[in-house]
């Protein structure tokens, strides 16, 4: 476990989560699934870390840990070096006000019978927040880019890019430090995928805000994050500053997640991943968990478990900007050279599940300054701003 500055605003400090699974037989044996283990992400002010991983590694589960929703089986979670499982009552919500979240699904996580106005101002009421709400409510409305004419409105007039909106000026209602966002355009269409990721990013400069970005999809997180962390089966294999983990990655699950980045315009094929043969996190291996699946494997994998280390740790203890792998392999030399071609070719893309990243009318898909593209106002992914909703099936 390696213990976070205590300039960390947030920080999970060598956390593990094991589920206790329903017997399958009356007398059968209790069995555990580890969702999370050894796991150490500490979260400084301004800072922009991407959590990117297969569907199960985990993601979900450190965010609602992060949150202070589940508390760890092992570890711990410090808020400005503070052990949350033991802050006093009184203390935990001035604490929680610091780190807010956004969910996947907007329309899940928005009350459909509350107004926007009272959704954005419910944690304001909730966190005794004294501040005049109004004003807030129309400062939020403005920076996420919805007119003040939606905060009469429900939720079900808008569509899913909006409603995420709605849920990000909810989650910057108590002026946070940390945005916490699980897979906050998964479930958008890919043009407003973009919108949305360029909010995100104007938002986290306008408000100095750190951000926890979480996807299944490596590209969504480059054009935010400054680093990232790959998980796999509830730990980190690797993680350092975003642009060395595109072009040099260590950990042959990296690469095989860079290399099924879909790419634009049918120029390189998004390779799957491996075929696969994870293990069961209900009966994780003794040595590297993703031996089963690596085309690297040697003896040392199936009997060791390769430590989260990097070449600068060595010589020059804990460098916590510094990449680091966990794979016997990593730094060595002895992995054959990265693909940087195929790499490259999905820098842009921002399509997962196997769909081309779709430019709007012909524009580039990314822009020069590197951001995502974003349609033109009123194109049809974007109805005017505060306006009616858009069909759900036309922006999803
Ligand atoms: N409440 C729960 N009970 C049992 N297993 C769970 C629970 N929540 C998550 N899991 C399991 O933990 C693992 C990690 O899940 P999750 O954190 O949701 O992954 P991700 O967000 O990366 O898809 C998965 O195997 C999932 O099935
Ligand atoms: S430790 Fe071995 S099995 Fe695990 S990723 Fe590295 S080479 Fe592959
Ligand atoms: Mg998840």
């Amino acid at each position: 476990m390696n213990a976070a500055p205590a300039t960390s605003i947030v920080a999970a400090e060598g956390v593990a989560r094991h589920y206790r699974l329903a017997r399958t037989s009356l007398f059968g044996p209790r069995r555990h699934l580890t969702a999370l283990r050894g796991v150490d992400l500490a979260v400084p002010p301004g800072d922009r870390v991407g959590v990117v991983g297969e569907s199960g590694s985990g993601k979900s589960t450190l965010a609602r840990i992060l949150l202070g929703l589940e508390r760890p089986d092992e570890g711990r979670v410090t808020y400005g070096g503070q052990d949350l499982a033991r802050a006093a009552e009184r203390d935990l919500a001035g604490l929680r006000r610091d780190v807010q979240i956004v969910f996947q699904d907007p329309m899940g996580s928005l009350d459909p019978r509350l107004t926007v106005a009272d959704i954005v101002r419910e944690p304001l009421r909730a966190l005794r927040i004294e501040t005049d709400h109004d004003a807030r409510l129309a400062e939020l409305l403005d920076a996420v880019r919805l007119g003040p004419e939606a905060a009469s409105r429900y939720p079900h007039e808008f569509s899913g890019g909006q409603r995420q909106r709605i849920a990000i000026a909810r989650a910057l209602a108590p002026r946070p430090r940390v945005l916490v966002a699980d897979e906050p355009v998964s479930a958008l269409d890919v043009s407003v995928r973009a919108q949305i990721l360029n909010l995100l990013a104007d938002l986290r400069d306008a408000y100095d805000l750190a951000l926890v970005l979480i996807s299944h999809d490596l590209a969504v997180v480059r054009h935010v994050c400054d680093r990232v962390l790959v998980m796999h089966l509830g730990e980190v294999v690797e993680e350092g500053p975003t642009e060395r983990l595109f072009t040099d990655p260590q950990h042959p699950y990296t690469r095989a997640l860079l290399q099924a980045i879909p790419t634009i315009g049918g120029g390189l094929p998004a390779a799957p991943l491996a075929a696969d043969d994870p293990p069961s996190p209900t009966e994780l291996p003794v040595g590297c968990a993703y031996a089963s699946r690596c085309p690297h494997v040697f003896d040392r994998c199936h009997a060791e478990r390769p430590p989260l280390a990097g070449p600068s740790e060595r010589d020059a203890g804990i460098d916590t900007a510094a990449q680091r792998a966990a794979c016997h392999l990593a730094f060595s030399g002895a992995l054959p050279p990265f693909d940087r071609q195929a790499a490259a070719a999905g820098r842009h893309a921002t399509a997962p599940e196997g769909r081309p990243a779709t430019a709007p009318e012909g524009r580039p898909a990314t822009p020069p300054e590197g951001r995502p593209a974003t349609p033109p106002e009123g194109a049809p992914a974007t109805p005017p701003e505060g306006g009616p909703a858009t069909p759900p099936e036309q922006d999803r």
